[in-house]
Parts: C-alpha cells; sequence; structure tokens
C-alpha cells in the first residue's frame, strides 16, 4: 500500500526535520571543530611565544657588582644585595653569546621554592625584602621582574659542595681512571649513570672566571675553611640532597648530582647562598627514561652539553652559538622541570 498524502506530508516533514537537525548537528560540530582549532592555535601561539630574554641587566638606580656566569650582582647596603639571574647560559664553564629565553625566571621560581622547603635543615640568604622598596622606577623594574631577588650580603665560602647520588659526568670519568671520586674509594664494576650505595660529597674549590672547578678531597676543604666548618657544610648538603631527591623522585625527577654554595654571615652562622637545586646547579633527569649504562637525555643543560659535544670546539671561551631550535628546546625543558617540581 502507498503512503496517503498525510503520512508523505508528515515524512517529508520528518525528514527535513532531520535534515535541518543534521544540519544543526553539523554545524554545532563545526563550531566545536573551529572552537577547538581556535583554542589549539591559541594554546600552540602560548606555547610558542617566546618569553623575553634578558643577556644582561641594567639597572641605573643600583651599583653593579658583579656579573657572575649567569647572575648580575647588584649592592643595596653593606647588608643587601639584589641577585638578578640573566639568561646567560655557562657550560663547560663557559659563557655562550645566546641567552635561553626564560631560563633566568625559571632559576630563580625553582631556587625560591627549594630555599622556602628546606629552611628547617639551612637557614638561607632569601630576605622579605620586596624589590618594590628596591627598585620603585616601575619600567626599570620590569626588566627584571620574576628573576631577581634581594639577599643578605654573606661571605661565600670557597668550596662548591657537590653531592652525587648517581654516577656520571667529571664523577664517571674520575670513576673509570681511578675507582673513587675526590678520594671516596667505591664499589667495583659500577656503571655509567648507576645510582650510587649512597650519596656521596664530592667538594670541589670555586674556580676563578673561565677557570675549571677543580675536585678536592673533604680534607682539602678542612685546610680551607676549617673542620667545624667543613664537616657542617658536608652535613648539610648530604642532608639537603637527599630530601630533595626524595621529593623530586615523586614528580618523576631523578637528581643526579647537585651543587650548594654556602656563605657565612659576621657571627660565623652558615647559610644557603647562591641558587639551590635548580637545572643549572644539578642534573634532572625525566626518572621514566632513566636507563643504567647510558647518560641519560634531562631536563637541564646536559643537553646543551651533549649539543656541545658533538661540535669540533674545545671547550674554551668564546663558546659557539646556538641553533635556535636548540635554546627554544632547552628552554622548553628547564621550563618542564620548574612545573613539574612547584606545581606538581
Ligand atoms: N648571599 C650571597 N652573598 C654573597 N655572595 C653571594 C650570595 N649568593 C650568591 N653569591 C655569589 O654570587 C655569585 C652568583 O653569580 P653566578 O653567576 O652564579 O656566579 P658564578 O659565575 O661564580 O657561578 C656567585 O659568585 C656566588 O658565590
Ligand atoms: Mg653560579
Amino acid at each position: 500500500m502507498g503512503a496517503t498524502p498525510t503520512s508523505r506530508f508528515e515524512a517529508l516533514v520528518a525528514t527535513q526535520a532531520s535534515i535541518s537537525q543534521i544540519a544543526h548537528t553539523k554545524l554545532l560540530t563545526t563550531l566545536t571543530v573551529i572552537t577547538a582549532k581556535i583554542t589549539l592555535f591559541e594554546f600552540k601561539r602560548e606555547l610558542m611565544t617566546v618569553p623575553e630574554a634578558l643577556y644582561e641587566s641594567s639597572l641605573p638606580s643600583l651599583k653593579l657588582r658583579a656579573r657572575g656566569k649567569v647572575r648580575d650582582i647588584y649592592d643595596i647596603d653593606d647588608q643587601h644585595m639584589l641577585i638578578v639571574s640573566t639568561d646567560r647560559l655557562s657550560a663547560f664553564d663557559v659563557i655562550l653569546p645566546d641567552p635561553i629565553p626564560g631560563k633566568g625566571r625559571v632559576l630563580t621560581s625553582v631556587s625560591n621554592f627549594w630555599f622556602e622547603k628546606m629552611t628547617h635543615v639551612m637557614p638561607n640568604h632569601l630576605t622579605d625584602i620586596p624589590l618594590e622598596q628596591i627598585i620603585p622606577d616601575v619600567a626599570e623594574r620590569a626588566q627584571i621582574e620574576g628573576r631577581a631577588i634581594v639577599v643578605k650580603l654573606l661571605k661565600p665560602l670557597p668550596v662548591e659542595a657537590i653531592v652525587r647520588g648517581y654516577l656520571i659526568g667529571s664523577g664517571w670519568k674520575d670513576y673509570q681512571k681511578t675507582g673513587a671520586i675526590c678520594g671516596i674509594q667505591l664499589p667495583e664494576g659500577l656503571q655509567q649513570a648507576q645510582q650510587l650505595p649512597e650519596a656521596i660529597y664530592t667538594p670541589s674549590t670555586k674556580a676563578a672566571v673561565d677557570q675549571h672547578d677543580e675536585n678536592v678531597t673533604f680534607e682539602a676543604t678542612v685546610d680551607l675553611i676549617g673542620r667545624d666548618l667543613a664537616e657542617k657544610v658536608r652535613d648539610a648538603s648530604l642532608t639537603l640532597y637527599r630530601e630533595a631527591a626524595a621529593y623530586a623522585k615523586e614528580r618523576g625527577i631523578i637528581i643526579a648530582d647537585t651543587k650548594f654554595e654556602f656563605g657565612v654571615d659576621e657571627e660565623g652562622v652558615l647559610y644557603l647562598i647562591d641558587e639551590a637545586l635548580t637545572p643549572d646547579s644539578s642534573r634532572f633527569w625525566p626518572a621514566d627514561q632513566y636507563q643504567v649504562g647510558i647518560s641519560p637525555p634531562s631536563f637541564d643543560k646536559q643537553y646543551i652539553r651533549d649539543y656541545l659535544e658533538t661540535l669540533d670546539w674545545n671547550k674554551t671561551a668564546p663558546g659557539p652559538h646556538l641553533p635556535p631550535e636548540v635554546a627554544a628546546y632547552c628552554a622548553e625543558k628547564y621550563r618542564e622541570a620548574e612545573v613539574r617540581l612547584t606545581q606538581g
């Protein structure tokens, strides 16, 4: 039986309704796709927006005290100074000619995070003096926002307090040659990047600009700063490393090794100074890619070191230029380490 005109009409209406419904759904889908595309574009643009790089700061209202490899230091008064973390990158103790955009901000935020987290182990050089108080001019301050801290001016000890939890870098090289690092005898048959039975303290002396730091024995640091301070520095360094390494491990980061600096005030009280547990002062490895026997990929400037090892460069100044994609990748890795550690 053929359909009656009424039912045919109804069928037509129904068809049209479903067509318009399909059209409507299609339109919605299209809109959703467009919105998603815009969001993705915005997101990508945000990712691609290279943060403004600061290679060298210039603050007319303060007197420049020194430019370190990474930090610019300004005098405030006889008790305080301003530390600005720039985007300079030093590798093999040579300052490279290109900045890593945003790196100084990451260093500042990661350091501040650890300083605050570790106050129970050791006092640090941070003060609560706001930047606005030191640099009231908004435009001048804008240059260093997020990358400057007002710190207690202390007397830095001439020792780099290095702690190693894993066998890598110069430690691995020393071990291969001598079976020991800084005079500390290690078990035989350890492999590259292997975790040590326990973390070890392997100090070095702070080298002058353009010189390489030199690994020394613990007793050599006793000669430099006295037994009491040398022991305090060693013990604090090991505690700081152990606590930080355990925390970072839970966030998927292995802290293979790290370097602390300490300073004393006029009463001889010991403080943690400089930077702490950043990708610059440490080797950070993603835990999920860690493998004994190879140098793991890393969040830190190891990536740059590895790149530099592929070049025919004798590791003395001047350093080579970095391809933009290498610098950008490095910036991204710094940022990733910050997010994992401080926002995890
Ligand atoms: N609170 C402090 N008091 C005095 N000196 C400090 C303090 N914190 C850091 N420093 C020193 O400031 C310098 C930081 O700049 P940086 O670029 O890291 O220098 P370096 O080239 O020596 O690594 C280091 O020499 C460090 O010892
Ligand atoms: Mg330094």
